[in-house]
């Protein structure tokens, strides 16, 4: 595998960075995950915008313009074997002595790339739909950083895969719904699909406005606000979406079936456009 560490492209068995790096030391650095299909890279600009959003939060000064940025990963996706791929993307602050206040001078930021292959959920899934169970959302009020201290949201996952399930759904203050461990939640009641707003509680999913565009442009009814945890539970459907899951249902909630315990019309309405639109975006 061939990964971009600090300018250069190399094995990733060659790819080193100091123990003093404060990605390292503090989690201090953001990130991002881009799918490729076919060697065309989804969403390309929308995922660099939302980078530069997480610098920009962080007081990290962005390393390469949106053209750099294209440049180094087109040359990391034709470097690498799959032809979809997911690409992870990483900028921390750099390498300096155990400080929590930012190193002045600045240091340059470490800038790592990979690439793995991309498996989208097999058709077994697509057709059982997966178990989730529900948490306090016990994280910071910055959510919308895509930062790489992810901490609560591994022990957060890890609480799902303890209960045999796949993903955690996140609720705030015991009152509405946030996301997923790693991915954005939708709640369907009543043919709505009920989408909670973007805003510093919760990660701005790539793919939750694919969903939205999508919904939208298909005469699909969908409201974006606030959604209650009473909701949640009371959901025909639930979906998660992301870059790597695309769109799944969930069937299973707390080990309560929801709505009819298998995937709905709304699921199967997404995910169809989903894939219809993927194609367009190879075909482009
Ligand atoms: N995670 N919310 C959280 C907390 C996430 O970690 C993710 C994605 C999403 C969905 O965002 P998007 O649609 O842009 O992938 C929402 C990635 C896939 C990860 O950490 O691997």
């Amino acid at each position: 595998m061939t990964v971009f560490l600090n300018g250069q492209f190399l094995p990733i068995a060659e790819a080193k960075i100091s123990v003093l790096d404060r990605g390292f030391i503090f989690g201090d650095g953001v990130y991002e995950v881009i799918p490729v299909y076919s060697r065309r890279i989804f969403r390309l600009s929308e995922h660099l915008q939302r980078l530069h959003r997480s610098l920009e939060s962080i007081k990290l000064a962005n390393p390469y313009s949106e053209a750099e940025w294209t440049r180094i990963i087109e040359e990391l996706v034709a470097c690498n074997e799959p032809a979809d791929q997911y690409l992870y993307l990483h900028v921390t602050r750099g390498v300096a002595k155990r400080d929590h206040a930012f190193p002045n001078p600045p240091v340059p930021p470490t800038v790592f790339l990979m690439s793995n292959p991309l498996n989208t959920p097999p058709a077994a899934l697509l057709q059982s739909g997966i178990s989730a169970i529900t948490a306090a959302d016990n994280r910071w009020l910055r959510c919308d950083i895509k930062a790489i201290s992810l901490l609560p949201n591994v022990l957060l996952r890890q609480m799902a895969i303890e209960a045999g399930c796949a993903e955690t759904i996140m609720i705030r203050d015991n009152d509405f719904l946030t996301e997923g461990s790693a991915s954005n939640i939708f709640v369907v009641k009543n043919g709505v699909l009920l989408a909670p707003p973007k805003d510093s509680l919760m990660l701005p999913g790539i793919t939750y406005d694919v969903v939205l565009e999508l919904a939208a442009a298909n005469g699909i009814p969908h409201q974006v606000r606030k959604v209650l945890v009473g909701e949640v539970f009371d959901a025909d459907e639930l979906l998660l979406t992301s870059s790597t899951k695309e769109v799944l249902a969930i069937t299973s909630l707390d080990g309560k079936p929801v709505g009819t315990g298998e995937p709905g019309e709304m699921f199967a309405k997404l995910h169809e456009l989903y894939q219809r639109f993927k194609q367009e975006v190879m075909r482009a």
